[in-house]
């Protein structure tokens, strides 16, 4: 069987570099639920995070239940029939529009939890465009314009806001984060004098090698300086868990070569059904072992679809049926994201302690397909 297998050491090490840049700054740090979202874990992430945040009703009762700490919650718009339920369970809801927060505000504040905007800094900095909210005609964030045009109504609908959020990196560094901010102070810089908070969003890659951690702690000590009555946090989800955890595969056929030379091998693992950001980013995952020149392999999963190829391979040995086929950094954006397209089973979840035990939290059966297709 297929199985993510979260790495506990790797994790914590994340967990590590995080907590320093809150320690040095103030700065509280969430861990976006998006990317992550295995709740055996949450005891020991919350020993270094501040808390969750969530893009639904789910996810934030997932975050409130398990990890506890603060629970932020944003979504392009809101469902009326959910928002007692969620705001039960979050500290802060992040709205999209002014009209969103003329519709849900009140209720929020009446309720204890605080209200934030999320604005557009229109400051394009992500490589690829379906990663990027601040694209022409993008539906997320508010822009300047429309903003302005809200607080200029006469039943302006921003009386209850008390703070922003932007969401503008993709896996970026602090370079980036320094032309977003800029962006975002001359743009939205006339309100925060009014707010108590300001969310940084996710997307800053803290925990990859090569990160300038050094500049992100001054950078934030500068903003906190010029800012002293606001609180910060930033969201990352990839950085939270870069890294740490593996998907491990065994190839079931090997195929005699194609037109171009290259054998496809077929594995007991989907792109498109077990880590599907292969195929929508799209980007060819890492392998343990490969870098050799002499065997290459096209990987490819077992369904019915052409597309479903991973990436080709390189080894310097030959590879069989049964062979073990390792896919590095598959505990982000796979687990939370994985389908049974075809019927296909689900990889097991398991987690490898710091004495490099290996347990299974978690398996999967025909029931777990069947049961949600009605
Ligand atoms: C609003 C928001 N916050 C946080 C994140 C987490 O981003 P990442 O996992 O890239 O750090 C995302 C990702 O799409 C997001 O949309």
């Amino acid at each position: 069987m297929p199985r993510y297998v979260i790495d506990e050491r790797k994790l914590r090490g994340n967990l590590e570099v995080l907590k320093g840049v809150s320690d040095r700054t103030g700065v509280k740090i969430l861990l976006a639920q998006k990317a992550f979202s295995c709740a055996a874990t949450y005891p020991l992430c919350a020993n270094y995070l501040a808390g969750t945040t969530a893009s639904s009703l789910f996810e934030a009762r997932h975050g409130h239940d398990n990890f506890g700490g603060e629970t932020h919650v944003f979504a392009p718009a809101f469902n009326l029939d959910e928002m007692d339920e969620l705001l039960s369970l979050v500290d802060h809801i992040v709205f999209n529009s002014p009209r969103q927060v003329g519709k849900f505000g009140k209720m929020a504040k009446a309720k204890g939890v605080s209200v934030g905007l999320r604005v557009n800094p229109e400051v394009s900095v992500a490589t690829t465009p379906a990663y990027d909210p601040c694209r022409p005609s993008s539906r997320l964030g508010t822009r300047l314009v429309d903003l302005k045009a809200s607080l200029s109504a006469a039943d302006s609908q921003l009386s209850t806001l008390e703070g922003l959020h932007f969401h503008c990196l993709c896996e970026q560094g602090l370079d980036e984060l320094k032309k977003v901010l800029t962006g975002f102070e001359e743009k939205f810089g006339f309100l925060l004098a009014q707010m108590k908070w300001v969310n940084f969003g996710g997307g800053h890659h803290i925990t990859r090698d090569g990160y300038d951690v050094e500049g992100l702690v001054s950078m934030l000590n500068g903003f906190r300086a010029r800012h002293p009555h606001l609180e910060v946090y930033l969201e990352p989800g990839e950085a939270v868990a870069l890294n740490a955890g593996t998907l491990e595969a065994r190839v079931l056929e090997i195929q005699p070569k194609g037109e171009d030379g290259i054998a496809n091998a077929i594995l007991d693992v989907s792109a498109a059904c077990h880590m599907p950001d292969v195929l929508e980013m799209p980007y060819t995952p890492r392998v343990v072992g490969t870098g050799g020149s002499k065997f290459s392999y096209r990987f490819g999963g077992p369904t019915c679809l052409a597309g479903d190829e991973i990436g080709t391979y390189a080894f310097d040995h030959p590879l069989a049926e049964g062979d073990q086929v390792v896919f590095e950094d598959m505990a982000i954006y796979s687990m939370v994201k994985n389908n049974t397209f075809n019927g296909l089973n689900l990889p097991d979840i398991a987690i490898r302690r710091d004495d490099g035990s290996v347990e299974t939290l978690r398996t999967f059966g025909y029931d777990d397909f069947a049961s949600r297709l009605g």
